[in-house]
């Protein structure tokens, strides 16, 4: 473009988290266990053994965190509940005292004029509910989903006007059923994308639940998209190509947009005996849920060639059960991830790529023409406190600098952009890589052995997006 749009005025300039990563107080004021409290206690799931017991203490240190969130102008904060704060049981009686902590936050966040982003689900399922019926593999969890969201629903109406219904779906599910890495560590194709039929069906039951309640402001799911790339214009590479977006992307997004599975991605899945079980007013439910918005987690974007039948499949991992851009994976028959060799990559191996989110920004406008709200975005490095108290983390700001652009260009080719949250607001564990690797503008002192002073500090960063925020964005 010769000339760039501005931002919108109301743009939401924000930052994420989630309830396990940054709360701790992980069995206070009667709050239950979640998967996540069970999975990290067995030897070798995450690094070093780290879990969320304390995290950075945010339950305790909530005050503090708005405090610097006014102070730099942030205009959005997304959170999660944590499910079993509400219903240590998943279900029957509300736990108040759980209730009270969102309550409290939210008030903080809109008493400093920042705009609460309120998450329902962020991986933390109860674990009664998993042991009484395998949570995501039983249809009861729609009901129970919708039963907790309601309660949230009633608790912040009006208060709360944008609303996340599931995190990373995608990967919540993948990495739960099919690479095992995340709880319940499952490895099953046909098991996971039965799961991951109920949680469409449960994605699409409170946001039905939304609407009929009337409820002030939108809600939509987050979803994890990486835009597939070719290699190459071989045309069986730009297949690959296609069949890479309908498997790994249209999947959920055609099910949140359209209220139906991509045709050639079920066709396959039918043929392999994998496809799930739909029964009769499925297909209604899915229809009826349809988001106000699409909230978009964008990290990376995905290169593959074909892969023949013989060829590589899921690939391995690396020790935190991760796998990098580099690391070949992919589908016997179908696609294989490469690398690309157009993009940098951090130092965990992920591809740094901000012409993939205009590009997958453009996608989404193209095939939904629906808002979208960056729910997260950002950079996970090793960074290094000073020993004046400093972060000179100057490779953040161009990370994320170059995102903004990326963003702003998208918004002159007009697409409807509500917002943008860059993942994290504090530094906070990293469900398998411990503390090492940091996404936030705060640094929080605390590592793998979880005694830390848990003192804030402003990195560098803080600064830059301060200053992006009072210009709203117009020199980026
Ligand atoms: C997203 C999640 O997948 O990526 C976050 O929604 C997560 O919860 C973030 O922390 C970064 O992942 P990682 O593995 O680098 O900590």
């Amino acid at each position: 473009h010769k000339q760039l749009d501005q931002f919108p005025k109301d743009f939401l300039w924000g930052s994420a988290s989630a309830a396990y990563q940054v709360e701790g107080a992980w069995n206070e004021a009667g709050k239950g266990i979640s998967v996540w409290d069970e999975f990290v206690r067995i030897p070798g799931k995450t690094f070093k053994g780290t879990n969320g017991d304390v995290a950075v203490d945010h339950y305790h240190r909530y005050k503090e965190d708005v405090a610097l969130m006014k102070e730099q102008g942030l205009k959005a904060y997304r959170f999660s509940v944590a499910w079993t704060r509400i219903f240590p049981n998943g279900r029957g009686e509300i736990n108040q005292a759980g209730l009270q902590f969102y309550i409290n936050l939210v008030d903080e966040l809109i008493k400093n004029q920042i705009e609460p982003v309120l998450t329902l689900y962020h991986w933390d399922l109860p674990q009664v509910l998993q042991d009484e019926y395998q949570g995501w593999e039983s249809r009861k969890i729609v009901e129970d989903f919708t039963n907790y969201a309601t309660v949230l629903f009633e608790a912040f109406r009006g208060k709360v006007k944008y609303w996340v219904s599931l995190n990373e779906q995608n990967i919540f599910i993948s990495h739960g059923y099919l690479m095992a890495s995340h709880p319940p560590a499952v490895s099953d194709p046909k098991r996971m994308y039965q799961a991951n039929h109920y949680a469409n069906l449960a994605n699409a039951s409170v946001i039905k639940k939304f609407h009929e309640m009337g409820m002030p402001g939108g809600i939509g799911p987050s979803f994890a998209y990486g835009p597939n790339y070719a290699l190459d214009s071989d045309p069986k590479n730009v297949l690959a190509a296609e069949d890479s977006e309908d498997l790994n992307a249209h999947f959920w997004m055609d099910v949140y947009l359209f209220g139906k599975y991509p045709i050639a991605a079920m066709k396959m899945l039918n043929e392999q005996g994998l496809a799930p079980t739909i029964e009769v007013g499925d297909e209604e439910l899915l229809a009826a849920g349809k988001p106000d918005f699409l909230g978009i987690n964008y990290y990376q974007t995905n290169t593959v060639v074909f892969n023949p039948l013989d060829g590589v499949g899921l690939g391995k991992m690396n020790t935190t059960g991760e796998k990098g851009s580099t690391e070949e994976s992919g589908l016997p028959g179908v696609f294989k991830r490469v690398e690309n060799p157009f993009v940098e990559r951090t130092n965990w191996d992920w591809e740094i790529d901000p012409e993939g989110l205009r590009i997958g920004l453009r996608r989404i406008t193209s095939r939904y023409r629906i808002p979208v709200l960056i729910t997260e975005n950002g950079l996970g490095e090793y960074d290094k406190l000073t020993d004046d108290k400093e972060i000179h983390d100057d490779y953040r700001i161009d990370y994320l600098n170059r995102h903004v652009h990326a963003i702003r260009e998208a918004i002159t080719d007009g697409v409807d952009v509500l917002g943008y949250c860059t993942w994290s607001y504090t530094d906070l564990l990293s469900w398998l890589n411990g503390y090492q690797k940091r996404y936030g503008f705060v640094y929080v002192e605390q590592d793998e052995k979880q005694d830390g002073s848990l003192n804030r500090y402003k990195k560098d960063s803080f600064y830059w997006y301060q200053k992006i925020i009072q210009e709203n964005g117009s020199n980026v």
